[in-house]
């Protein structure tokens, strides 16, 4: 019914006109009573077998929602309900700042994609760290760190600094945005030095916590193998715990929609099947090339069960999925962990 009925309603509209639908569907529509039940009994895999320990955190199953959604942390807890075990907010900066004028995402459906250029839009981090603080959490929270777009790069690392030490009391692990091609220049920050300068800050300030919470680097799939290098000995180095791998893309290699079409959208990071060969590339490569150690959260292009299981395959131990949940629908999800079900005894 999602993609006959709903999605060629939606799909009428600008995306972003439906993200904000569907985010205030999501804070209003569940307070509807008896709504919230309905929906868990319809979504939820419930399954110890899909149970996943990663970096000390046990999670009901291995798929997640990735960061960019739930920008403001709002909805976080709703979106459990259609059977996500950890959502990831943010980007958060330190000031509420409104992001890139729009229009700022476009859907390419023969392609199954997406390119944004939102820009780091959100309510600031002093806001999401106030929904956290009220409402309780039903799922797994990651925290996703970003740069407001007018600090310069000398002066990211307060940027991340702050961030970093308001949101700790309140998510469950951190992921440091370095990889978001929307904001000017901050793609630069992803050379060796500046990336392990912010990380080693990081890890200095969480040393002085009590306790110790993952930081884990969310990764650009435009990176050489040099730079993938590079990362893993960054991991080696500063002693993160992970890899979030990987953000959008700013290539356009092999697309179907016509060059006219892509070329008016113009720049923005293309995310959904576009990406899902070279997002399960770089997992393996970081993978087999670490020899296994390091910890990722696999995210890109997933489109399908196959590509969810082709990511663990490649080494990934969680999923997210964004572009995915517009295009399949809310019964993604479900599909996904009775997919991952199969592969289990
Ligand atoms: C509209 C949109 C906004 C996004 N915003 C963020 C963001 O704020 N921070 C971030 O780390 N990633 C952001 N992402 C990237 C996703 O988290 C994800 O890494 C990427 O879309 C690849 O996954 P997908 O192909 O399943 O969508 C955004 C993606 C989209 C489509």
């Amino acid at each position: 019914m999602y993609k006959t009925i709903i999605r060629p309603v939606l799909f009428l509209f600008q995306p972003e006109t439906i993200h904000h639908l569907i985010v205030n569907l999501l804070k209003f529509g569940f307070k509807i009573p008896g709504l919230s039940y309905i929906i868990k009994s319809y979504y939820l895999v419930k399954d110890n077998r899909l149970k996943t320990t990663f970096l000390g955190l046990e999670f009901n199953n291995p798929v997640g929602f990735a960061a960019g959604f739930d920008k403001n942390a709002e909805v976080y807890n709703q979106f459990s309900e259609f059977g996500f075990s950890f959502i990831e907010i943010g980007t958060v900066t330190p000031i509420p700042q409104p992001g890139n004028p729009k229009p700022r995402s476009f859907r390419i459906p023969l392609d199954k994609g997406l390119i944004n250029r939102m820009g780091f839009n959100n309510k600031g981090v002093d806001f999401a760290v106030n929904q956290l603080k009220n409402k309780k959490h039903n799922v797994i929270i990651g925290g996703n760190i970003g740069k407001n777009t007018a600090t310069p790069n000398e002066n990211a690392l307060n940027d991340y600094d702050i961030c970093f030490e308001k949101l700790y009391d309140h998510v469950d692990y951190l992921v440091v945005n370095l990889s978001c091609p929307n904001i000017k220049d901050l793609h630069k920050l992803q050379d060796a030095d500046s990336t392990i300068n912010i990380l080693n800050s990081l890890i200095e300030k969480r040393s002085n916590k009590t306790i110790r919470k993952p930081i884990l680097l969310k990764i650009s799939p435009d990176l050489t193998d040099n730079q993938l290098d590079d990362v893993i000995e960054t991991f080696r180095i500063t002693g993160i715990d992970g890899i979030v791998a990987t953000n959008t893309t700013t290539t356009r290699d092999g697309l179907k929609t016509n060059k006219e079409t892509i070329d008016k959208i113009a720049n923005g990071g293309l995310s959904g099947k576009p990406l899902t060969k070279r997002s399960t590339e770089i997992i393996r490569y970081l993978n087999k090339k670490s020899g296994g150690t390091i910890p990722i959260i696999g995210v890109g292009g997933i489109m399908s069960v196959e590509d969810a299981l082709e990511k663990l395959d490649a080494g990934a131990t969680l999923i997210q999925i964004y572009t995915g949940f517009i295009y399949e629908g809310p019964a993604f999800v479900k599909m996904i962990n009775k997919a991952i079900l199969s592969t289990r005894k």
